[in-house]
């Protein structure tokens, strides 16, 4: 029996509402109650509400009490990342702030391809305990669900490693991961061209990963240098028939054509987005494809430039933020940094920014019927935070203000007290 009472909670962000992707307006309503209590059983919510009402619904029960002291909201669900990777690239990192640029980098032996070399010199254990060392840091921030993408393999014993190294790492962790096949990433040096790369992936890697149940999604990076637009549709048509479903990197590095490549083959999601203008906004929103900011690789690979987020959501566009972590471009997996980034940086509202890192999070990865909420019957996936007003998570930027993370209604994590 797992019943658990959260009391003393200063402000409890609900982010109550219909059960479909939150757009325009309704991004702004965190559902917030005051001086509020949780009380979960058997994993699930069950009541909520003012502390008051709450205390007198569960008289008599037994129950495990917190002391929640800061703001609640649902945990942070995190729908792009690269968490398989086996080494940190510190000498792409050197070389660019000495001012070369990620293509530039990539000709110099660095990028993808340099990951794609330490992948495969790295065995399915270590790639396990990595994967394993990192959850836990998702965790402490308040993450409990992350998306994990392949990708760094580019062939199948590499790209299948690392699928593996996922799937087994599952129970290791408690953290909910979520595979994406990302074989696509790169064109890898034993081939000549992405053509022929692509049609490799088809016969060899889409049908093994699809009968194997190793993956959920399928992704793409389109991009010159990469992979073109009508590569993309008909790789991620193909892959449908085998039931991924499809998604991609779009209009990173520049105007790739990702967008119409994500309404012609009803992508979930595409990601990115830095360059996407006012028509690829259009298009994005007759595909219902969720728009996924990742600021925090804008910041870290020093680019000026940020997606017009605000553009996306006065358009009616589904928006959602992830952290993109990744060796590359975004070696960062706190949700409260992208936040405070996509605040600052983009000039998103600050609750349009918790919704997108919550609830329409939750909907990028098809999970929105159980998470992201705090609604009876949700699972008990909860964040409890160091502070009083939630809009202190965009505003401490740089450090971890989450004390206590709940999956299921099990403490995951708690932060040592100092005292
Ligand atoms: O999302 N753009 C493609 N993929 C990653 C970067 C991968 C890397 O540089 O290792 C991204 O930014
Ligand atoms: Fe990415």
């Amino acid at each position: 029996m797992n019943n658990v009472l959260i009391k003393n909670i200063k402000q409890l962000l609900t982010i109550k509402g219909p059960k479909r992707a939150r757009i325009g307006k309704e991004l702004s309503d965190l559902g917030i109650i005051d001086n509020a209590a949780i009380y979960i059983e058997n994993g699930k919510i069950k009541y909520y509400g003012r502390e008051n009402d709450i205390f007198r619904k569960i008289k008599n029960k037994k129950i495990y009490e917190i002391n929640a002291s800061g703001v609640v909201l649902p945990s942070f669900i995190d729908c792009h990342t690269h968490l398989v990777f086996a080494k940190p690239r510190l000498i792409d990192f050197e070389l660019r702030i000495k001012g070369y640029d990620y293509l530039q980098i990539k000709k110099m032996g660095g990028g993808i391809n340099k990951s794609s070399k330490d992948i495969k010199e790295a065995s399915k254990d270590e790639l396990i305990s990595n994967l394993v060392y990192f959850s836990k840091k998702f965790i402490e921030c308040g993450t409990t669900v992350a998306e994990v993408k392949s990708g760094y393999g580019l062939d199948f014993n590499s790209e299948i490693k690392i699928l593996e190294t996922v799937k087994q790492t599952k129970n290791k962790v408690n953290i909910d991961l979520i595979s994406t096949f990302l074989g696509a990433h790169s064109v890898p040096d034993n081939f000549s061209n992405s053509k022929d790369y692509l049609d490799y992936l088809k016969k060899e890697l889409i049908p093994y990963v699809s009968k194997n149940n190793l993956a959920r999604y399928v992704d793409i990076f389109c991009e010159k240098g990469y992979f073109s637009p009508e590569e993309s549709i008909d790789y991620l048509n193909f892959a449908k028939r085998y039931g991924l479903i499809p998604k991609l990197h779009a209009e990173q590095l520049s105007r790739s054509g990702g967008s119409y490549v994500a309404f012609k083959v009803k992508a979930k999601t595409a990601d990115h987005l830095d360059f996407a203008n006012e028509d690829d906004i259009k298009l994005l929103k007759k595909s219902k494809t969720v728009s996924v900011f990742l600021p925090s690789s804008n910041y870290f690979l020093g680019i000026k430039r940020y997606p017009d987020a605000n553009k996306f959501i006065e358009n009616g566009n589904i928006i959602a933020l992830a952290t993109d972590f990744n060796p590359g471009t975004s070696p960062c997996w706190n949700m409260q940094f992208v936040i405070s980034a996509a605040v600052t940086q983009m000039k998103m509202k600050i609750e349009h920014a918790i919704i997108a890192s919550t609830y329409n999070a939750a909907f990028a990865l098809d999970l929105h019927l159980n998470k992201g909420m705090i609604d009876e019957g949700m699972d008990a996936d909860i964040a409890i935070m160091d502070i009083k007003d939630y809009r202190e998570i965009a505003y401490y930027f740089g450090s971890n203000l989450n004390k206590i993370t709940l999956k299921n209604g099990f403490i995951i994590y708690e932060k040592a007290s100092s005292f």
